[in-house]
């Protein structure tokens, strides 16, 4: 079993999931980095994280595992793979997730774009953290397990990166902004049931950050950021939410659960 503690963050081959990876492995965590199809970005994550906690004065490991977390049989090899590997599982962030195919008005969004995005942004979660909640109980009821010499105990947690778009309307982006509002019912819902195993479940809640999924309307936001947006007047980066997921990860929230940590320059202000 791993020394040090263990993440599996879903879709890190880039973007956000990289920028929190590389966060995590700066304070000492060792990764299990999904992609979908991107091995290359994957392999290229794993080794930045390696130097970048080398640099830390770290010694970690960071294993690839491609799943597409749209897929039961997927979400399963990835949980067995993390166990075969590791032998623990401190942290899992749901991060992975789509845009709107398409980005098709309310009025012409199509069936098939739906139950892919729901597969892949709300049921892939859903089921991924069914799976490792199961497992983070058995951990903590293990007797026996080297987890119960950790210095203050083995705290697993659950994270849910979910977005503004929760709760800020995009007509031509409708499955997605439903997606992202149930992560936070779901957040809520887990928070409550894994309360008594020691499980304590956040969401983040991402504004705009720059990546390959907000590059194709990267224009139109610059203006919108300059204009005010939030009051802090620029980009996220995923460096951004990286710390807000390492912060969780450091355990400086221990009598928080069910909670929305914003990662957004204050998007969320209502302002007059
Ligand atoms: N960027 C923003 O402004 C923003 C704001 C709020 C919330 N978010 C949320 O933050 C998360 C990450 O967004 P991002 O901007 O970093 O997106 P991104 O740059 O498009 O990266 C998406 C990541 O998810 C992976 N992925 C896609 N489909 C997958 C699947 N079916 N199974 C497993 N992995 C999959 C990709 O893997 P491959 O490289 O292999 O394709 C990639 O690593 C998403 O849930 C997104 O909704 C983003």
């Amino acid at each position: 079993m791993a020394n040090n503690p263990v993440a599996l963050i879903t879709g890190a081959s880039r973007g956000i999931g990289r920028g929190i990876a590389l966060e995590l492995a700066k304070v000492g965590y060792d990764l299990i980095v999904n992609f979908a199809g991107n091995a290359d970005g994957a392999r290229a994550t794993a080794v930045e994280c390696v130097a970048v906690a080398q640099a830390a004065g770290k010694s970690i490991r960071a294993e690839i595992c491609q799943g597409d977390v749209g897929k039961a049989t997927d979400r399963e090899r990835l949980i067995t793979f993390t166990r075969e590997q590791v032998a623990r599982l401190d942290l899992l962030v749901n991060n992975a997730g789509i845009t709107s195919i398409g980005r098709a008005d309310l009025l012409d969004a199509t069936e098939e774009n739906f139950d892919r995005l729901m597969a892949v942004n709300l049921k892939g979660p859903y089921f991924l953290s069914q799976l490792a909640a199961k497992w983070m109980i058995k951990l903590t009821n293990s007797q026996t397990s080297t987890l119960q010499t950790i210095p203050g105990g083995y705290r697993p947690k659950i994270i849910f990166i979910s977005s503004i778009s929760g709760y800020a309307v995009s007509t031509n982006r409708g499955d997605y902004c439903m997606a992202k509002a149930a992560l936070g019912m779901m957040t809520k819902l887990y928070a409550t049931r894994l309360a008594d195993h020691g499980i304590n479940v956040f969401e983040v809640c991402p504004g705009l950050i720059a990546s390959d999924m907000t590059a194709p309307v990267k224009e139109k936001y610059d203006r919108l950021i300059a204009d005010g947006l939030s009051p802090i007047r620029r980009w996220g980066t995923p460096e951004d939410v990286g710390r807000a997921v390492t912060a969780i990860a450091l355990d400086y929230l221990p009598f928080s659960t069910g909670e929305t940590i914003n990662v957004d320059g204050g998007f969320h202000v209502r302002r007059l």
